[in-house]
């Protein structure tokens, strides 16, 4: 059977928040400029959720709060500063915040691999270790479009296989002992409620605009969830044979800690940009951490970003 990789770094971060941080004493005399508050609360973002402070990540403050009177403003950093990593006020700001793009089939030419060279190769050792079980974590898919994909490919890998069945209403059916699961995390709560739900509208192509003819099999017509969702859009739902093996759990990746262990597989897809110097060994202790010895561990962003060795051995061991 394979061995679980050892957790207990992972638990020692779990109980610690990812970066000490002090509550910070409220400095009457400071004559802050609105500027000076965004460099601020860009560095209490930084210390909580290791985003890097940007120019782009300034605009969209200054665009959020240039409204606000520069006490106001200042009053309301303050109280922030006093707030840990988990509070919703953070995660709120923090997902409005983040470029949550995402949608069916982004980047077919990895999807494709995945389909037709890994997927088939981890049903074929799930085989040969009698687990008959495939695993798979997607680290920061925002509102789950990623996750629903692997899941639309795995059970089409399992079917041709010939250890999943098509039932009369075309449907998928993983035929016994097998069985697959997806977990889909992120940092933001809000987008993982959006995933669970599993209702996707065409505004401005959003959620489909890369979306090819067959994977329509996968949707079902479906009512919008929200009245004020967008007026005139249509919407469809990931239809139950495939959301059934698919489900949400929140994670910050530079605590350090995966959301689950004993994956085959983890994908971390466009999210590494995120992540300063001190954040990206977290995030990397957290994607070994995820994984079984041996498994996969898929990294697909532009950039030049490398597992440091000792992760590499930790994942292969
Ligand atoms: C551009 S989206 C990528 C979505 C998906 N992985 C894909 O490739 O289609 C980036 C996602 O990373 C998440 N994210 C940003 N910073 C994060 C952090 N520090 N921890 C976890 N997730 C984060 C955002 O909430 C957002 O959902």
């Amino acid at each position: 059977m394979p061995q679980k990789i050892s957790q207990n770094n992972d638990e020692k971060a779990a109980s610690t928040p990812p970066r000490p941080f002090e509550p910070r004493l409220k400095i009457v005399s400071r004559v802050a400029t609105h500027a000076e508050t965004i460099r601020f609360i860009m560095d209490e973002i930084e210390m909580r959720y290791g985003i890097v402070p940007s120019a782009s990540l300034s605009a969209k403050l200054l665009k959020a709060f240039e409204h606000l009177p520069l006490a106001e403003f200042d009053e309301w950093a303050d109280h922030m500063s006093n707030l840990s990593a988990a509070d919703p006020q953070w995660l709120n700001l923090v997902a409005g915040l983040s470029t949550q793009e995402t949608y069916f089939n982004r980047h077919p030419g990895l999807l494709n691999r995945l389909r037709n060279k890994i997927f088939p190769e981890l049903i074929e050792r799930a085989e040969k270790d009698g687990s008959y079980q495939v695993r798979i974590l997607a680290v920061g898919c925002a509102t789950g479009e990623e996750a629903y994909d692997l899941s639309f490919l795995l059970l089409e890998a399992l079917h041709e296989a010939g250890h999943a069945t098509l039932d009369a209403g075309g449907a998928i059916v993983v035929q016994p002992p097998w069985s697959i699961e997806v977990i889909g995390s992120d940092v933001s709560r809000q987008a993982m409620e959006i995933g669970a739900a599993a209702i996707y509208s065409d505004h401005w192509l959003g959620s489909f605009q890369g979306i090819n003819q067959k994977m329509w099999r996968f949707f079902e017509g479906a009512q919008a969830p929200r009245e004020d969702w967008v007026p005139g859009a249509r919407y469809w739902q990931v239809k139950h044979f495939a959301r059934r093996h698919v489900r949400f759990q929140h994670c910050n990746p530079i605590a350090g800690v995966p959301p689950v262990t004993d994956c085959d597989l983890t994908v971390c897809r466009d999210i590494m940009a995120y992540f300063d110097g001190e954040g990206w060994p977290k995030a990397q202790q957290m994607l070994a951490g995820s994984l079984k010895p041996g498994a996969v561990l898929v990294l697909a962003e532009a950039g030049n970003w490398k597992l440091e060795t000792h992760r590499q051995r930790e994942i292969a061991s």
